[in-house]
């Protein structure tokens, strides 16, 4: 069962490996086969320095600016339930107490810290050159590259909250410009024994999203 993975050990997923993944992930459908997404990896040297501006800029409580918007406003109630339920699920399930505002910082930190990968596939689109269905397409991109990545036995965790500063992905990223980042993808091979990677979240059941006609 594919989950989200949110602790990774230090060891580099090697080029070949990552070919095959995003080679596989091509083979998405799009509609009249436009294919639409682009996608960069960041690693090394230019991961580790966006890293630190990102951490820093979250620390010092850098503005966020989000290029685009992901969810209504407000969010319909069901859903915004399912997301509170999920926000409480996962502090307890590390132990964390409601009241503790540092633990719960040092939690919310860790999306800045791209959850330690040492690798990060980053989504963009052209600027300019997208509707509505666009995502749709970039979105199945994203899920083969999801499958991709969990059929290797590699683990990642799709990230909206890291779109929050353009300009510092602009700044570690070259030839950006007329992008625009739709999200980012930290990858690599799970540590087995971290308590995050054991959280397992909830499904609604079939009946509330699936109906037959016929
Ligand atoms: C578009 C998108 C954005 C997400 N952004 C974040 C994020 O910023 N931080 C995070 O920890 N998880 C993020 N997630 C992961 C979701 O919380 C996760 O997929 C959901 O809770 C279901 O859990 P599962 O992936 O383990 O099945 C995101 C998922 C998607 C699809």
């Amino acid at each position: 069962m594919r989950k989200s993975i949110r602790a990774f050990t230090s060891e580099i997923v090697p080029a070949d490996v990552v070919q095959g993944v995003v080679l596989g992930a091509s083979r998405a459908p799009s509609s009249k086969n436009t294919q639409p997404w682009k996608l960069l990896l960041v690693q090394g040297a230019a991961l580790e320095n966006l890293r630190a501006d990102y951490l820093a800029a979250f620390n010092s409580g850098k503005g966020m600016s989000f290029e685009y918007v992901y969810s209504p406003d407000p969010l319909p109630e069901a859903y915004k339930k399912r997301a509170v339920d999920l926000g409480k699920a996962f502090l307890i399930h590390k132990g964390i107490g409601r009241e503790d505002k540092e633990k719960r910082r040092e939690h919310d930190s860790e999306n800045y810290k791209f959850f330690g990968a040492k690798q990060v596939f980053f989504l963009a689109l052209n600027k300019g050159e997208y509707n509505s269905g666009t995502f749709l397409d970039c979105g199945l991109f994203l899920q083969a590259l999801i499958t991709e990545l969990h059929n290797r036995g590699l683990g990642c965790c799709p990230q909206y909250s890291v779109m929050a500063y353009p300009d510092l992905l602009r700044k570690h990223i070259p030839n950006t410009e007329n992008q625009m980042f739709l999200l980012a993808l930290p990858f690599g091979y799970p540590q087995a024994d971290h308590i995050v990677n054991a959280f397992v979240t909830q499904r609604e059941s079939l009946e509330t999203f699936f109906r037959v006609v016929e």
